[in-house]
């Protein structure tokens, strides 16, 4: 494969091949990656075709949607109509067979984004999924191994689709470029708080269009209730993402979006050591009160730092007393020698602390900024036809995932943990080892 080619992304790849007859042949002759040609659509499977799925049919509308999964039938009529001809199933093993598939996007209940997406990138289809990618330390660590083992064959990017919002690039060239001195601590919160007494109780039965036993997929079994399925469109999530079979609350939700603005700046990999409290352990509700702090060793360009993260109403020191943090739902924080950095996902301001002039700082021109990721969904198609690149993919997102789920274990160790990221292991507490993974039900293995 000529390297050129790699890198050219879909549209600069389509000019050079209009401008040139050799283009055209090329056009016709070669497939990129196995899968497409830029100017070829993907032929892609939609798995939840409603709910959150609704926000990917813009851009799906520009590939091929060749096959439509939901375990509700009911949503099978509107998804038709926006593409029209799709194959429709209720199981995703099934539909990850079906014929020709180059792509998948994943907007299922979380507790089987791990499972489909590791079996998608066994047939080596592109994989989009909604964030969390994985609820567990395992999951994490087998999704991001699986991607980069075929890295140079599969396209992945996790959805944390805010990634692509300019303030992003903003908040990591201010860090990087020195804006707040040497960076020292990194704090990132969350307010959403949704307190769930326990799993549901039984009530009633599903209806015949309803493949309950499917949505339950990999996780251990719960009766049914209504309740987990009464929210409305793309906010559904929140009847069941505070159960440990189904989610992993804050961390997975509004956390995964938040730490990935701080994730974006610190370049960092897996803590060394990881510690959390928070409210009582309820053995079906995952915390809405949490703090998680993790040690991370320093870098080429930054010292050892802290990371941590609050829910629930935690949240770290303001600074200034003039500052009120509860304020500000979902943000960040940089502590540096010179300066903090407060953020949220569209704002940022800089506090120079003490007598800091600001002279230290050399702010960038405008042809220095970071190029804007433009339409994240777009990035990951585009992606798939050209270079494979995209900004979260499950290296990246997988590492910073992993974390989030090490504070979770930490919290129900109770305990400080001193972890090895290489060998994904805690090294002080065997026990502790157990937290690491989740129960799956007979007969839905993880790496099909
Ligand atoms: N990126 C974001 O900003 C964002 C926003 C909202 C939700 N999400 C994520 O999207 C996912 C879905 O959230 P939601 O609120 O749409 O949930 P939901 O419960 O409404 O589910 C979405 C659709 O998936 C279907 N589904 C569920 N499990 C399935 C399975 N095993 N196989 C096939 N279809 C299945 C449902 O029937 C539904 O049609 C969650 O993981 C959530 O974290 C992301």
């Amino acid at each position: 494969m000529n390297p050129v080619t790699r890198t050219l992304d879909r549209r600069q790849f389509l000019k050079s091949a209009t401008a040139s007859g050799a283009g055209l042949l090329l056009l016709k002759s070669t497939t990129l990656f196995g899968a497409a040609t830029p100017s070829k659509k993907l032929n892609v499977a939609l798995i939840g075709v409603w709910g959150r799925g609704l926000a990917h049919y813009n851009a799906l509308k520009g590939e091929n949607v060749v096959a439509l999964c939901d375990v509700n039938e009911t949503r099978f009529a509107d998804a038709l109509k926006a593409f029209p001809g799709a194959k429709t199933y209720v199981d995703w093993r099934k539909c990850l067979d079906h014929r020709g598939l180059d792509a998948v996007v994943i907007c299922t209940a979380d507790h089987t984004h791990a499972h489909i997406a590791m079996w998608a990138m066994n047939r080596n289809l592109h994989v989009y999924c909604e964030k969390p990618i994985g609820m567990s330390v395992e999951e994490c660590r087998l999704l991001r191994a699986k991607y980069l083992e075929k890295k140079n064959r599969i396209a992945t990017q996790a959805g944390t689709q805010r990634h692509a919002l300019p303030n992003f690039a903003r908040v990591r060239e201010l860090v990087r470029d020195g804006a707040v001195g040497e960076l020292s601590g990194v704090f990132a919160w969350g307010n959403r708080q949704l307190r769930r007494p326990g799993y549901l109780p039984g009530e009633g039965s599903p209806p015949s269009t309803f493949h309950y036993d499917l949505w339950i997929g990999p996780s251990p079994y719960h009766p049914y209730n209504p309740g987990y399925f009464s929210g409305g469109p793309g906010a559904n999530c929140l009847q069941w993402n505070m159960y440990w079979d189904f989610g992993t609350g804050q961390v997975g939700d509004m956390g995964n979006h938040t730490m990935d603005l701080a994730w974006n700046a610190i370049d960092a990999g897996l803590p060394t050591a990881v510690e959390a409290k928070g409210e009582a352990f309820n053995p079906d509700v995952t915390p809405v009160e949490l703090t998680a702090h993790f040690d991370h060793p320093a870098n080429q360009w930054r010292p050892a730092i802290r990371v941590s993260w609050y829910q629930g109403g935690h949240l770290p020191t303001a600074p200034k007393n003039y500052i009120d943090l509860n304020k500000v739902g979902h943000g960040v924080m940089f502590k540096g020698s010179k300066g903090i950095l407060l953020a949220d996902f569209n704002s940022r301001m800089l506090f120079p602390v003490g007598d800091a002039d600001l002279t230290y700082y050399k702010v960038r021109s405008k042809d220095q900024l970071t190029p804007p990721v433009g339409d994240f969904q777009e990035q990951f198609y585009n992606a798939c036809k050209t270079d494979l690149k995209t900004s979260c993919n499950f290296d990246y997102n997988g590492l910073m995932t992993e974390q989030m789920a090490l504070g979770l274990a930490a919290y129900r160790a109770g305990k400080r943990l001193d972890y090895d990221g290489k060998a994904g292991r805690f090294t002080n507490d065997a026990a502790a080892n157990a937290l690491l993974k989740r129960p799956y039900r007979e007969g839905w293995p993880i790496n099909g």
